[in-house]
């Protein structure tokens, strides 16, 4: 079983030790947080409060397993919000603890590569992975499961987080990377010459292309900036998708890598995966937050036994 509670999606899954998902189900507070913009740390912590215990319950039936069949309870441990992870964590703990099974604590970015080890098609490894989130926008070197290099990341803002920035510069909804991904297929995305910033190395950067939106969209006046929307969010999916493959390709060049894997909130953007359809791109359904790859991935973590867990913390960073 696998449990994820690090942001604002409470999320229970149980896969079999081969990878099959038997059941993932994911609450979403997404609607309860819309209205300021983004997370808000104590009101996701009470909702996860509220939802995993029916959550757990939902995996289990979806399944059409009982507490008795799970073998191992594997748990995000971090990065995330720190009450919000505190949450899932002690009911793993609870459970493991009451089935006398052993609890793997999983790190949430180790889960969305490991989304990339579910059935029906397994990705082995060594493979280049773009990891694009919310929080993260890492390059890695995965040479074995459950064993990665990093060779880049963000200088400043994460790749979702441009684009749920750019979707509120642009008066759309959080979360607001499917937003912009929607309104895109209506714009031209050449009508604004965004910049992709040059940062040495494999590393990345979004904040100047955060600030060129804002400047572009000052420059309009309300009539206009409604007119444009759709022009603005194409041409700022655009510049993003842009940077991503950019670099993803300088990587695979360098590294000499044949095989580019995808995954996290970012790899469900449309134009990506058009730009990437090379590229092992994890299914749509396993890219955003969910529980199944946490459940992946504790098959390959280290697994701790009673009564070692119980002393287990989250961590909000890496
Ligand atoms: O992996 P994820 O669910 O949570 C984190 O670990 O952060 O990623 C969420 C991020 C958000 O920033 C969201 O705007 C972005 O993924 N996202 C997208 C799309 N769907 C979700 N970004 C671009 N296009 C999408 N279709
Ligand atoms: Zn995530």
């Amino acid at each position: 079983m696998g449990i994820e509670t690090s942001c604002d999606e409470t999320a229970a899954a149980v896969i079999t030790t081969d990878g099959h998902i038997a059941s993932n189900v994911i609450a979403s507070q997404a609607t309860l947080h819309a209205p300021y913009g983004g997370v808000v740390p104590e009101v996701a912590s009470r909702h996860h409060l509220e939802l995993v215990a029916p959550v757990i319950r939902e995996a289990l039936r979806g399944a059409d397993a009982t507490f008795g069949d799970i073998e191992m309870v594997a748990v995000t441990q971090g990065p995330g919000l720190i009450g919000a992870l505190l949450v899932g964590l002690a009911t793993a703990k609870a459970i493991a603890w009451s089935r006398h099974l052993v609890l793997a604590p999983v790190d949430h970015l180790d889960g969305h590569v490991a989304s990339l080890y579910l059935q029906p098609e397994p990705l082995e490894p060594p493979f280049l992975c773009l990891l694009a989130s919310g929080g993260h926008t890492m390059l890695l070197d995965v040479s074995g499961r459950g064993d990665q290099r990093l060779l880049g990341t963000t200088l400043d803002d994460a790749a979702g987080e441009a684009f749920d920035k750019g979707a509120r510069l642009l008066g759309l909804g959080y979360p607001g990377g499917r937003e912009i991904d929607r309104l895109a297929r209506d714009g031209d995305p050449g009508a604004f010459d965004f910049p992709v910033a040059r940062v040495p190395g494999l590393d990345f950067s979004f904040s100047g292309l955060k600030t060129a939106l804002l400047y572009a969209t000052r420059e309009l006046s309300p009539p206009e900036l409604e007119r444009r929307r759709a022009d603005l969010a194409a041409s700022y999916q655009h510049a993003i998708v842009r940077a991503l493959v950019g670099r993803v390709r300088e990587a695979a060049h360098q590294t000499g890598a044949r095989t580019i894997a995808v995954v996290g909130g970012v790899a469900a953007n449309s134009e990506l995966r058009t730009a990437l359809s090379d590229a092992a791109l994890a299914p749509l359904s396993l890219c955003t937050d969910n529980a199944a790859m946490i459940a992946s991935a504790g098959r390959f973590a280290e697994a701790v036994p009673y009564p070692g867990y119980l002393g287990l913390d989250a961590y909000a960073s890496r």
